[in-house]
């Protein structure tokens, strides 16, 4: 849809008002009216890096979700300010953990006698005091884009054969990476439920496990499905499809390519004149990428029948990002993201743990 002129005015004004005192931030499942302004796109990992290398923006604007704005802040100075033009854009993945609920876990390591040996990785997609948690027990933050190296720099802290990890919270993103890229089997990982006592498993089951994975997901990829995969083949012959690693294992082991968003990018932009591709990933970026690459030939669809937004990054629209921008250009700082000085501290390591990753 058409952005309201008026809006885009405004916004075009205010950021025109705050010049390079601002920086605005751009997850790419961010709707078009939005992404038109920021100043750079990217997927998580490309956002976090991006904002730790703008010290001289007073303001950063995070059009994308709470914990990538939380990550800003961690890895911002304190001078400056990060801002979620809409407090409710929250993830309901990174809300599956609590710090409650993994402060417990690590006892129910501890108690089975596991703990020592166990690692943890959080999934950039986590909170701020998950993160904390990772730092302070010697894990590193991962995304999508590097969580197998995430997962051999974890095993590499223990000695060959003695480590496990505990990947939190995205069970699908963990099992994924274990099995297609270092080569374990499905066996190799449990389920850590933390609304079953003692996540549902025994002593024995934890000390077997090479992967304790937290009962996390996403439930916009968790709408894909075989039958997608199955019925999109079935619909345009030569079609490849190509999903995003939070997608379940049964969608993940019957697609073609697996990847992040930028990955997601990289590949189409590399792919022939046309090509056919199915994509399982979140609306907004499908929908621009198909409109993007039509003129190129390259047809592209999105892998299921069903309309699939993540609703939170649809919190971030047009009204809120101006406002936003306004305020700030009137010198009043809304939707301020700011993490507590020892959960930063903590957090930082285990983020500064993953950009340092090989
Ligand atoms: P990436 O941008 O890291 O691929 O992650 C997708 C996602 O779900 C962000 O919330
Ligand atoms: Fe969270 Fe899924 Fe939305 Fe990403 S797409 S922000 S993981 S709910």
């Amino acid at each position: 849809a058409a952005s309201d002129p008026d809006l885009v005015e405004r916004a075009r004004a205010a950021k025109a008002r705050l010049g390079d005192r601002v920086f605005v931030l751009g997850h790419h499942y961010q709707r078009d009216e939005v992404i038109q302004f920021a100043d750079v796109t990217g997927d998580s990992f490309k956002l976090a890096r991006d904002a730790a290398a703008r010290p001289e923006a007073e303001y950063i604007v995070f059009c994308g979700v709470h914990f990538m704005a939380e990550s800003a802040d961690i890895l911002t100075s304190d001078a400056q300010r990060v801002v979620l033009p809409d407090l409710a854009a929250g993830c309901s993945m990174a809300d599956m953990a609590t710090g409650e609920q993994v402060a417990e876990a690590w006892d129910v390591l501890t108690e089975a006698g596991v703990a020592a040996d166990t690692v943890p990785v959080t999934y950039m997609n986590s909170s701020a005091d998950i993160k904390a948690f990772t730092g302070r027990h010697g894990g590193t933050v991962c995304t999508s884009s590097n969580a197998r190296r995430a997962l051999e720099w974890a095993f590499a802290q223990r000695p060959e054969g003695a480590g496990r990890v505990l990947f939190l919270p995205d069970q699908h993103l963990g099992r994924n990476t274990a099995v297609r890229d270092l080569g374990m089997s499905l066996d190799d990982c449990v389920v850590y439920n933390p609304h079953r006592p003692n996540g549902g498993l025994t002593a024995d089951q934890l000390r077997n496990a090479r992967m304790i994975l937290w009962r996390g997901h996403c439930s916009v990829h968790g709408r894909f499905s075989l039958d997608s995969v199955n019925e999109v083949r079935a619909r345009i012959p030569g079609v490849q499809v190509l999903v995003h690693p939070e997608c379940k294992h049964e969608v993940v082991s019957a697609a073609d390519h697996v990847g992040s968003t930028e990955h997601i990018i990289r590949m189409l932009d590399a792919a022939p004149a046309g090509s056919k591709w199915a994509i399982g990933t979140e609306l907004n970026l499908v929908r621009r990428l198909a409109d993007r690459y039509a003129p190129e030939g390259k047809e592209i669809v999105f892998l299921d029948r069903t309309v699939c937004f993540c609703s939170t990054m649809n919190r971030i629209d047009l009204p809120h990002l101006v406002w936003a921008l306004e305020s700030l250009a009137d010198g009043r700082v809304v939707n301020r993201i700011q993490v507590d000085t020892e959960t930063e501290r903590y957090a930082k390591v285990a983020l500064e743990r993953m950009l340092a990753l090989p």
